[in-house]
């Protein structure tokens, strides 16, 4: 299958793998870019521009196909060392930046001399809009129903695709609730040109994940998340927890008088207490409500190869024959 993302990448399948704070390590890059999709690096994971370049460069051993990294702007008052990072995925040679959070402009002229293409990650059409003024060469729509953030608007992908594909020139890709091969037909039928995946990669032989994050992915259904922090306007879809019912009593009690120095215990420094070490309950971690779509934990490539046989399945067999006069079975 080709559309304008696998051209613009440069990858064999319309997949892209979203950066994962404390997932996205290079075997889960490289198992996906090995797969067929787009592997994506997290640049704010490696606590270094010098980690990070070692990151770049551990996953070159592991793939010689294109792969991303993710650098995300976080509203911070000790922002990291963005220009650091910017110079470590120029210099390591990286081909595809996925930008998410505030607007990226500032690293944009950067990446782009540098030959870099840019997909920004974002979750409603005006700022896909100001993304494509600004020079993006691609977006990343993350629908109401995505694990991490969705934004305030909370407007989901049935609404949200058709609506960046009334508006968009670039090309797009759905991001939020996909995980199959009818994810992928019903995104392409929306007007996307691929799919961004993460919650559904966790779930994967590959992921560097403790076991019980795979385990809990699996038990949880489309009802086991919540959304934290809306009070303070950086709203997170994260998977129930103890840590996050105790989030979410601190925030009923203290209502519109609560800060972030508040919640620090359920929020900051949780990702590794999670993902190495697998305490369950240390606090709020993004997952998807796509939980409810996952079922077992197959490698990258069972999973890209499952998905594109279903989506050809769907579009040549199914819809076809419908359109011959078949009625479904
Ligand atoms: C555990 C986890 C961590 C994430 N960390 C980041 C991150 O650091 N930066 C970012 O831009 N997106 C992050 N995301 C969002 C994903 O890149 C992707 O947009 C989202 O998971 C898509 O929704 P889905 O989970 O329904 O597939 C994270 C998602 C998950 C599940």
């Amino acid at each position: 299958m080709k559309t304008k993302i696998t051209e613009m990448f440069g990858i064999e399948h319309p997949i892209i793998q979203g950066g994962m704070h404390y997932v996205g390590f290079a075997e889960m890059a490289a198992a996906v870019s090995n797969a067929g999709g787009l592997g994506i690096i997290t640049a704010l994971t490696q606590k270094t521009p010098a980690d990070l370049a070692n990151e770049i460069a551990r996953c070159k051993d592991m793939t010689d196909k294109p792969f991303g990294v993710n650098i995300t702007f976080l509203p911070s008052t000790t922002p990291p060392d963005y220009p650091g990072i910017v110079e470590a995925v120029i210099k390591g040679g990286v081909k595809v930046v996925e930008t998410a959070g505030n607007n990226p402009s500032a690293v944009l002229p950067a990446l782009h001399d540098a030959g870099i293409k840019v997909i920004h990650k974002c979750t409603a059409v005006r700022h896909a809009l100001k993304a494509q003024s600004i020079g993006c060469d691609a977006v990343s729509v993350d629908g109401f129903e995505c694990g991490g953030h969705p934004g305030e608007d909370d407007v989901p992908n049935f609404i949200l695709l058709p609506r960046a594909a009334d508006e968009l020139e670039i090309p797009f890709v759905s991001s939020g609730g996909q995980a199959d091969g009818r994810s992928l037909v019903a995104s392409l039928a929306f007007g996307a040109q691929g799919m961004n995946m993460g919650t559904r990669f966790i779930a994967t032989k590959e992921a560097p994940v403790h076991e019980n994050v795979k385990q809990a992915i699996l038990a949880a259904s489309e009802l086991d998340t919540r959304l934290v922090m809306r009070p303070l306007r950086n709203t997170e879809r994260v998977l129930n927890n103890a840590g996050v019912q105790s989030l979410l009593e601190k925030e009923k009690r203290l209502g519109a008088d609560i800060k972030f120095e508040d919640i620090i215990d359920e929020v900051a420094g949780v990702y590794p207490k999670i993902m190495v070490n697998g305490e369950m309950d240390a606090g709020a971690w993004s997952c998807g409500m796509v939980a409810g779509l996952i079922h077992d934990i197959p490698t990258c490539k069972e999973l890209i190869d499952r998905i594109m046989a279903e989506a050809e399945d769907i579009i040549s067999n199914q819809m076809m024959g419908m359109l011959a006069g078949k009625v479904p079975a």
